[in-house]
């Protein structure tokens, strides 16, 4: 099936983090600058691209079952391109190319700015392999997408330089590499006067950024966005809990526009599990870490990750995880069963924990935490909260938007006036679930 209007069309297939939605949006850029149109329909595709996650095994399984379909439709399309982007073409690399017949090329996250020229080599004749992380990387902030996007996400950092044992991201994303003050301030300026009201600052660990070469940190970084004109809401994601230095903290305090919201991945609850992931830090310091930006910020919303079933994970252990989000309270949290990556250090350390009680435990974690976020959303019935509307809601007639603290907040669309995606609006919570909030439009006299 062909586009009847006989333009060519990309679809593009999103897994995994912000730093793969971001590079969707400039591989979506080029192609448009290239005269492709999106489409929603593969079918109608002539240029496929998967922008795969390994961080679990699962998400990794899935980008080759796509491919398998979708290699299927070059028998009535031979034209069709198809493409494994992100984090699973870096780590499989030419194994992709020789496993999959009909797959075009392979380009890894290092890579993206080069899809047109990617492209084009492989009308030549050329099935590329573009993986690795080179040290000039393209980078062209009018070629990105970010049509129907209710925020302007930034990278700060590529790349990770921990070693937490479990994880494959330094493998896939390569080491940690900053991107200058002065090409981030032009980024954030462009954004703000496209109309973004929300910037997003990503990195894997993104408050260890730090100016290539100038003595600048993440807390100068702050200080030199939050005061930006026309800039309503500032976020940042990941932070990494050992990077947060006093000053970030009093950066977070200091500018109202820094949402209060912070996402703060903690892993575990236990010291000796938190030690054999290599961590870096002790509960007690991830502790000490939200007591203190608690305490320059009212309401602020933390939200953390865990791994449950780490390899030698105890009962005691995952006791002192549930212990530790009854005390920290969050606002959300991630929760994974431990997934056992390729060329990690951790798949050394043997005791591994079984599937069914990895899948026990899992469950009891969020039991826990959803009677608390419960309660916390529960306090919020009644107040008046600034919405950035996100998109339509599931049911008809809905839009769902998110509150300063991150909040999912779905209400209705009936104002003559309904604010569009990106913009804002005055919403009175009704009512309160464990992942969602309800409420309605404040009506403007
Ligand atoms: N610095 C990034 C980490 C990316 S991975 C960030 O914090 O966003 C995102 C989350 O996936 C991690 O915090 C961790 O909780 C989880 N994760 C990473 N590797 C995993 C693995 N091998 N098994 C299960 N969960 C994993
Ligand atoms: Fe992964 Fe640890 Fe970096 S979780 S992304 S190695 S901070």
């Amino acid at each position: 099936m062909s586009d009847p209007t006989g333009a060519r069309r990309y679809f593009l297939e999103t897994w995994g983090c912000q730093m793969n939605e971001l590079d969707s949006q400039r591989m979506a850029g080029q192609l448009m600058q290239d005269g492709l149109l999106p489409t929603h329909e593969p079918l109608e595709a002539d240029v496929i691209l998967l922008n795969s996650c390994s961080v679990r095994e699962k998400a990794a399984q899935k980008v080759y079952s796509r491919l398998g379909e979708y290699r299927l439709f070059k028998k009535d399309r031979p034209s069709l391109r198809i493409g494994l982007c992100g984090c699973v073409a870096q780590q499989e690399g030419q194994r992709a190319l020789d496993r999959v017949p009909d797959l075009d090329f392979v380009l890894g996250p290092a890579r993206v700015g080069e899809l047109r020229s990617i492209l084009a080599r492989r009308e030549a004749g050329e099935r590329v392999l573009a993986t690795g992380f080179p040290e000039h990387r393209e980078f062209d902030i009018d070629a990105v997408s970010r049509d129907g996007s209710h925020k302007g996400m930034v990278t700060l950092i590529e790349g990770c330089n921990k070693r937490c044992t479990f994880c494959i991201v330094p493998t896939t994303r390569g080491p940690e590499r900053s991107r200058s003050l002065r090409d981030i301030l032009a980024e954030v300026r462009h954004l703000l006067d496209y109309g973004f009201l929300e910037i997003e600052l990503l990195g894997q660990t993104v408050n260890h950024w730090r100016d290539p070469e100038l003595d600048l940190d993440f807390a100068d970084l702050l200080a030199a966005i939050a005061p930006m004109s026309g800039l309503r809401r500032l976020r940042f994601l990941t932070s990494y809990p050992r990077d947060f230095t006093p000053r970030m903290v009093e950066q977070v305090g200091a500018h109202a526009n820094i949402c209060p919201f912070i996402h703060l991945p903690v892993q575990s609850g236990s010291d000796r599990v938190l030690r054999r992931m290599g961590r870096g830090y002790s509960v007690d310091e991830f502790r000490q870490l939200v007591r203190d930006l608690r305490a320059v910020r009212e309401g602020l919303a933390i939200s953390t990750d865990f791994i449950v079933g780490f390899p030698g994970e105890t009962l005691e252990d995952h006791q002192a995880s549930l212990d530790l989000i009854t005390e920290c309270r969050f606002a959300t949290l991630f929760a994974f069963k431990y997934s056992p990556r390729p060329g990690t250090a951790a798949l050394k350390l043997g005791d591994g924990v079984e599937d069914v009680e990895s899948s026990r435990r899992l469950q009891e974690l969020f039991d826990v935490q959803n009677a608390i976020q419960l309660e916390l959303n529960e306090e919020l019935v009644g107040a008046t909260l600034e919405v950035l509307v996100t998109g339509w809601g599931r049911q008809a007639g809905t839009l769902t938007g998110r509150s300063p603290c991150h909040r999912i907040v779905h209400f209705p669309a009936n104002a003559s006036a309904s604010p569009r995606i990106g913009q804002l609006a005055q919403i009175v919570i009704e009512r309160a679930m464990p992942h969602s909030l309800l409420g309605q439009e404040v009506s403007i006299p």
